[in-house]
């Protein structure tokens, strides 16, 4: 080989090599969610990428898509399941129809308080929760507070009586749907994404959500009650596809969990004080009207559907287990 043959050769070869391993080098993995980029969860994502950045040297870079960019909750679920999408937040109501599990979540008033909500999500329940989905091609790696959820409308729900004859938006969860059906109101599932045009129609006469609903998402333009019923404390949750995970090296997805659930602490604090403020803003400038109601007639209304989850053979566990970890 001559003289030049071979240096081409050797230059070559360093070509290849410097950028098989340039490419190898930097994963990028997409985040797609439906809030805006004010929204805790967004800034709780920001931190676990920053996080992921730093655990992996830049290995694996985290993009982030908000605002459903990139598709409804349900849509990017349906991507995770493919391969196509590699990460989404959602949230453990519209998981129900996805993976059962989540459902346990979901049941009304199965949480006490904030503590014994943060046991259930941290417990290995919890952890049990996140890991059911494998086979139906995502997995959870962490959750994020959501909050209780509330009716809000344009007039006050004092009582289940009052949800007479209203058509409530629910996120398309069944247990959702039971529960609105059950506290005596219409459930109409729809994608958060034209809630607001629906509530500003009247397509719907509410909806039910935490307190950033009516701030970052603006329906307090357009429903000015909330009533502060907190019939349920639905988690949202991180999640990669199946696909996706078995694909990166045993480091990288440690750096990914350790991340995630660091994330989800940082999230703690930052949701407490983020959802104050929401719930001053929609009082002081959007006009919204905060209204305490008496829990009792809401929670006899859907008691039974915890009795009907201890005998779901697909729900019973985790329940009895979230229900364990209650304060006596
Ligand atoms: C919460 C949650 C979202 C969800 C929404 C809904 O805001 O964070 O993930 O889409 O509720 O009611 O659909």
């Amino acid at each position: 080989m001559s003289w030049n043959k071979t240096v081409l050769n050797t230059l070559l070869s360093c070509v290849l090599v410097s950028s098989t391993s340039f490419a190898s080098a930097t994963t990028t993995l997409k985040i797609s969610h439906n809030q805006d980029r004010n929204h805790p969860v967004h800034k709780s994502m920001k931190y676990m990428a920053e996080k992921v950045k730093e655990y992996t040297d830049g290995e694996v870079v985290i993009r982030i898509y908000p605002d459903g960019q990139l598709g409804t909750q349900r849509e990017s679920m349906e991507l995770l399941q493919n391969g196509a999408l590699d990460m989404a937040k959602s949230n453990a109501s519209e998981m129900e129809s996805f993976e059962p599990s989540y459902g346990a979540f979901n049941i009304p008033y199965i949480f006490h308080d904030r503590d014994h909500f943060y046991r259930a999500m941290q417990s290995d329940v919890g952890e049990k929760i996140l890991a059911s989905s494998y086979d139906k091609g995502f997995i959870g790696l962490t959750y994020y507070d959501g909050g209780s959820r509330s009716f809000y409308a344009q007039k006050a729900i004092n009582s289940p009586a009052d949800l007479k004859g209203m058509k409530i938006r629910v996120q398309p969860s069944p247990t959702a749907v039971e529960m609105v059906k059950l506290m005596g109101g219409s459930p109409t599932p729809l994608a958060y994404g034209e809630l607001y045009t629906a509530l500003q129609q009247g397509v719907v006469d509410g909806a039910e959500n935490n307190p950033t609903a009516l701030t970052n998402n603006r329906h307090g333009e357009v429903a000015k009650f909330y009533s502060q019923d907190e019939h349920t404390m639905v988690p949202d949750v991180l999640l990669i596809s199946s696909k996706v995970w078995d694909k990166l090296p045993k480091n990288q997805q440690e750096a990914l969990r350790k991340a995630a659930k660091e994330s989800m602490i940082y999230h703690k604090d930052l949701w407490a004080k983020m959802t104050n403020e929401a719930l001053k803003k929609a009082q002081n400038s959007m006009g919204v009207k905060i209204v305490q109601v008496e829990k009792q007639p809401f929670i006899d209304a859907v008691k039974p559907m915890h009795d009907k989850a201890l005998k779901n053979p697909e729900i019973a566990e985790y329940v009895i287990g979230f229900d364990a970890l209650a304060e006596k």
